[in-house]
């Protein structure tokens, strides 16, 4: 199990940034993977929440929206990652891409995105991936699938007639994840990977210009050992 990754000539400097904040940054790389058809989720980030108690828990979910503002993906608030999320808002999110020898990873806190725009996003699913939504107690015990193809066949019964929308019921929607981190990883051969991080500044926090570099928009960036 011992896969080669980028040799000495693919390093990723700090005069390999395409942007000084991280945003810019990650829409570089997020593009790079979309445009290779060997990953075939590249939207596919690993978000790790914790309860109030502090026991982490980790899945995946997928990145339906990025900017400036944040990153966002959808999902059902009755779920578990909903309740931790409710109850600590601080999350962590990862992506993997393979074939690129690259990571990202983001930390920050999230927020709900509004009930319009989860509506919105929620009518431009698939028909069928809608009903499923509205058939799923996300997270919660179920005797057997077969109650759930009975749920999916009452509600199709509903709202496969033309004309007819499937409303988006009131425990599914949206997160933003605004970062306060944000770091990008790229794998070398010889293991002395390259690690990038994107973070705000701790309070009075002056950059050196050696450990720690002046960035855009109020962001920092620092190297960190492999
Ligand atoms: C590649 C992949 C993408 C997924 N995307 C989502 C998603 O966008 N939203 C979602 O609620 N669950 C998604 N899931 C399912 C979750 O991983 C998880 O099973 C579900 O959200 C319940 O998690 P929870 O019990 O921790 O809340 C995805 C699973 C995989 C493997």
């Amino acid at each position: 199990m011992r896969i080669k990754y980028k040799d000495k000539k693919d390093t990723f400097l700090e005069k390999h940034l395409v942007s000084r904040e991280p945003f810019g940054q990650f829409k570089a790389w997020f593009e790079e993977a979309c445009g290779r058809k060997e990953i075939l989720e590249p939207n596919a980030m690993c978000l790790a929440t914790s309860s109030k108690e502090g026991y982490p828990s980790a899945r995946f979910v997928l990145l339906k929206g990025y900017g400036k503002e944040g990153y966002k993906f959808f999902t059902n608030y009755g779920s578990r990652k909903a309740r931790e999320m409710n109850e600590n808002p601080k999350v962590a999110a990862t992506f993997y891409w393979e074939v690129l020898n690259r990571s990202v990873r983001i930390e920050g806190h999230v927020e709900k995105l509004s009930k319009e725009e989860s509506t919105r996003y929620f009518h431009t699913r698939p028909v069928p991936s809608q009903i499923a939504a509205c058939a799923s107690f996300q997270s919660t015990p179920i005797e057997s699938r077969d109650i759930l193809c009975e749920r999916e066949k009452v509600l199709e019964a509903d709202y496969l007639i033309p004309g007819k929308e499937v409303p988006k019921p009131d425990y599914w929607g949206g997160y933003i994840i605004r970062p306060r981190a944000v770091e990008f990883w790229q794998g070398q051969r010889d293991r002395l990977h390259d690690r990038i991080k994107f973070r705000k500044p701790k309070e009075g926090e002056v950059p050196d210009g050696k450990l720690l570099h002046q960035g855009d928009d109020g962001w920092v960036f620092e190297r960190l050992s492999p």
